[in-house]
């Protein structure tokens, strides 16, 4: 079964089991028909953040639980339940055209409702876990179902639970959302407010309009070059390390996450190593954000990839002594 369509650098993999439940009965009967160990069942969701580096040997599960439900609603909040297989940017235009706030911010993140939690999600100032009340799912070696409440899903700057202690042993079936139907507008990322009061000053749809307009700007459209958004994380360093760096570089883009760290944007650094825009053979760094890998030519394989990305590891590691970690999931 090919996996061209099912990741967005589009690479030509095959796997050799595919399935896509459409409900948890579906997906419980899927998992005890021991097709393969459960070892080798991987669950992908919009194949947004992974890289497959070749062919791969087991089943993969791409969940097709498909709702948007309300739980519950008061004059100011409402509570929904959404299915892991609902495309993550279809609930934000949903939330958006009824007028719910809090995840206008997150406008245009391709992947799945399912994948959201996964790696914490997050653009221009907002990430996933403001809005999450519980993820639930099923455990793939008990085949128990879960519901964690956010505070036991360790969210973190990209990271969560998922992507560490229950890494490889969960599926997602369901997310549940807290949204308010007050006014709480998030606009002090980059040029976010610029770019609202362009287009006729602040609200629910400026907000959408303006994220949607500076995402399309700078990421490149995975259906034209194959890419994964961020290819790499922004590293979060001493705060003394960065005051040399901001010695040398006044307008280096630096972020305070606490009282001795910082967080310095990885993309800023690749540039400054030259970067944008150059390639290695079918693979390329994108010439409007540094951050992101392409599939320049729809000929490269994740071999092409993972060579590019580690001479850009080595060259910010010389420039900087900074180490860069990858963001997306390599297979
Ligand atoms: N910059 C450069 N050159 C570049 C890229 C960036 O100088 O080639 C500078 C920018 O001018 C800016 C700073 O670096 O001053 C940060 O750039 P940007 O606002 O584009 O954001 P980022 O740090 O590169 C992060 C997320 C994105 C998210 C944006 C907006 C990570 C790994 N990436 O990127 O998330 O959309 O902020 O919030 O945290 C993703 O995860 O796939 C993703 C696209």
């Amino acid at each position: 079964f090919s996996l061209k369509q099912y990741n967005t650098f589009h690479f030509d993999v095959k796997t050799k089991y595919f399935s896509a439940p459409q409900n948890t009965n579906q997906l419980t009967e899927l998992i005890n028909d021991n097709i393969v160990d459960k070892a080798d069942i991987l669950i992908l969701g919009g194949g947004s953040n992974i890289l497959f580096s070749k062919d791969y040997q087991g089943l993969i599960i791409k969940p097709a639980i498909d709702y948007i439900k309300i739980l519950d609603s008061t004059p100011h909040k409402v509570w929904v339940e959404v299915g892991a297989g609902v495309e993550w940017d279809a609930f934000v235009h949903w939330a958006v055209s009824n007028n719910y706030f809090g995840i206008e911010n997150l406008s245009l993140i391709p992947g799945t409702i399912g994948a959201c939690p996964v790696q914490n999600i997050g653009a221009y100032g907002v990430e996933v876990k403001d809005v999450i009340t519980h993820v639930n799912g099923i455990f793939l070696d008990s085949g128990n179902p879960f519901s964690l409440k956010n505070k036991d899903c360790n969210f973190s700057y990209r990271n969560s639970i998922f992507k560490n202690e229950h890494k490889g042993n969960v599926i997602i079936t369901s997310v549940c959302f807290e949204l308010s139907k007050n006014e709480d507008f998030h606009v002090n990322y980059g040029d976010v407010k610029a770019k609202v009061e362009e287009l006729g000053g602040l609200s629910l749809t400026n907000i959408r309009k303006a994220i949607i307009e500076i995402r399309e700007s700078k990421l490149p459209d995975h259906n034209l070059f194959g890419n994964v958004g961020s290819f790499f994380k922004n590293p979060i360093i001493e705060k003394t390390l960065s005051e040399n760096i901001q010695q040398k570089y006044p307008d280096a883009p630096i972020y305070t996450v606490s009282d001795t760290h910082v967080k310095i944007a990885a993309g800023w650094m690749i540039d400054k190593c030259n970067w944008k825009g150059k390639s290695i053979g079918d693979a390329a760094v994108h010439e409007k954000q540094a951050l992101v890998l392409i599939n320049k030519t729809g000929k490269a394989n994740g071999e092409d990839i993972l060579k590019l990305a580690s001479e850009i590891e080595n060259s910010v590691l010389e420039k900087f002594g900074i180490s860069i970690e990858k963001e997306v999931n390599i297979i």
